[in-house]
C-alpha cells in the first residue's frame, strides 16, 4: 500500500473508511513484517518467530505510556504499563534495548518522570533510548525531561547512536505551541540531520524514531509533521530506512520505497482511527477489548538479510 491508498481515500469521501480499513487490515495484531531489498513480505507472528531467535539485533518500542493518566479509557495506566514490562522480560531473547517513543507521562510531573524510571528499571535490557511527546514538555518547555532524559542531547532532545551496523536517530518534533497542532523538526534539526547523515554509505540501514509520526496521518488531527518531508527526503538515499512514531496509540503502518513508516500502540489507553470520531483523545473501549487496544512493538534485524522485522503484539 502507498501513501496515495491511505491519502487519497481521505480525501475523496471526506472519511477515511477504505483506506484506514486497508491499513488496519495490514496492521493487525501478530502479523511479522520484513524488508528485503524494498520487497514486503509478511507472515502470521510465530510462523516466524524463529527470526527474533536468530537476529543480530533485537529491540522493544513501547510508547504514550501517559503515566499519571486517570481517566475512564483506562484507569489503571501504571497497571497496563508494568504489564508490558512484564511482556518484554520473558521474551524469547532479551531485546539489546527499548525505546520510548514519547508521551511517558501525562503531565510532565515531577513523580511521574519518577516512576517511569522506575518502572523502566525493572526491565531486562540494558538501556532505554528515548525522545519526548508533547505531554512530556508541559509546564517547562521540557526542561525537566532534557535534564532527566535528555543527557548528551541536541537542541531539545534530539541525538543519533549506532548499534551493531544500524544508525538510529531520535528526533524532537513537539515543540509546536498550537496546541493539537502538527509535529514541527525545525530548521536547527534539520541542520543538524544533514550533517549526522553526511558521512554515512547508503547501504546503512537507518531507523528514525519521534514521537509524532513524520508521514501525514491525518492532518485534520495533527496527525503528522509539517516538515517531516525536509527530513524524509535527507533520508531518500538510503536502502532501508524505518520510521517508528508514537502519539496516535494504533498501530499503523505505510511502505513507500525504501522507507516502512511504523506507529506503536500506547500502554495507556487506546486513541479513535483517524476521522472516525470528531476528534482525538482517550478513546472508552469495553474492559476485556482494552488489553487488545495496548501493547509493544519487538524489531529484529539480521545483518546478512539486511533485513528489519516489525511485530506488533498487545496486552490480550
Ligand atoms: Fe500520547
Ligand atoms: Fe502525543
Amino acid at each position: 500500500m502507498d501513501k496515495n491508498d491511505l491519502i487519497h481515500d481521505i480525501s475523496k469521501d471526506g472519511v477515511d473508511r477504505r483506506g484506514f480499513l486497508k491499513c488496519m487490515a495490514w496492521t493487525g495484531t501478530g502479523l511479522v513484517w520484513s524488508i528485503n531489498g524494498g520487497i514486503l513480505s509478511s507472515a502470521v507472528f510465530g510462523a516466524n518467530s524463529a527470526a527474533a531467535a536468530t537476529a543480530e539485533l533485537n529491540f522493544v518500542q513501547i510508547s504514550d505510556t501517559h503515566v499519571g493518566f486517570n481517566k475512564p479509557a483506562n484507569q489503571n495506566v501504571l497497571g497496563t504499563f508494568q504489564e508490558t514490562v512484564k511482556r518484554i522480560n520473558t521474551l524469547p531473547k532479551t531485546p539489546d534495548f527499548i525505546l520510548h517513543t514519547g508521551d511517558l507521562t501525562h503531565l510532565a510531573a515531577d513523580e511521574q518522570f519518577d516512576t517511569v524510571d522506575q518502572v523502566l528499571k525493572g526491565a531486562k535490557a540494558s538501556q532505554v533510548f528515548y525522545v519526548p511527546g508533547e505531554h512530556d514538555i508541559l509546564n517547562d518547555k521540557g526542561a525537566q525531561y532534557l535534564q532527566r532524559f535528555g543527557k548528551g542531547t541536541q537542541g531539545n532532545g534530539w541525538y543519533s547512536f549506532d548499534q551493531k551496523g544500524v544508525h538510529f536517530i531520535g528526533l524532537v518534533n513537539v515543540f509546536n505551541d498550537t496546541e493539537g497542532g502538527m509535529g514541527i523538526l525545525g530548521a536547527d534539526q534539520l541542520d543538524w540531520l544533514k550533517k549526522d547523515l553526511a558521512g554515512l554509505a547508503t547501504s546503512t540501514p537507518i531507523v528514525v524514531f519521534a514521537h509524532i509520526p513524520l508521514w501525514e496521518v491525518y492532518a485534520q488531527w495533527g496527525w503528522g509533521t509539517t516538515d517531516g518531508a525536509q527530513a524524509l527526503a535527507l533520508l531518500k538515499r538510503f536502502g532501508s530506512v524505518t520510521v517508528l512514531n508514537g502519539h496516535i496509540h494504533q498501530a499503523m503502518q505505510k511502505i513507500e520505497g525504501n522507507m516502512t513508516f511504523h506507529t506503536a500502540r500506547s500502554t495507556a489507553f487506546p486513541q479513535p482511527a483517524p476521522g472516525s470520531a470528531p476528534k482525538p483523545g482517550p478513546m472508552v473501549v469495553p474492559a476485556e477489548q482494552l488489553r487488545g487496544m495496548l501493547g509493544l512493538t519487538r524489531v529484529s534485524y539480521v545483518e546478512t538479510d539486511s533485513h528489519l522485522a516489525i511485530v506488533d503484539s498487545t496486552l490480550a
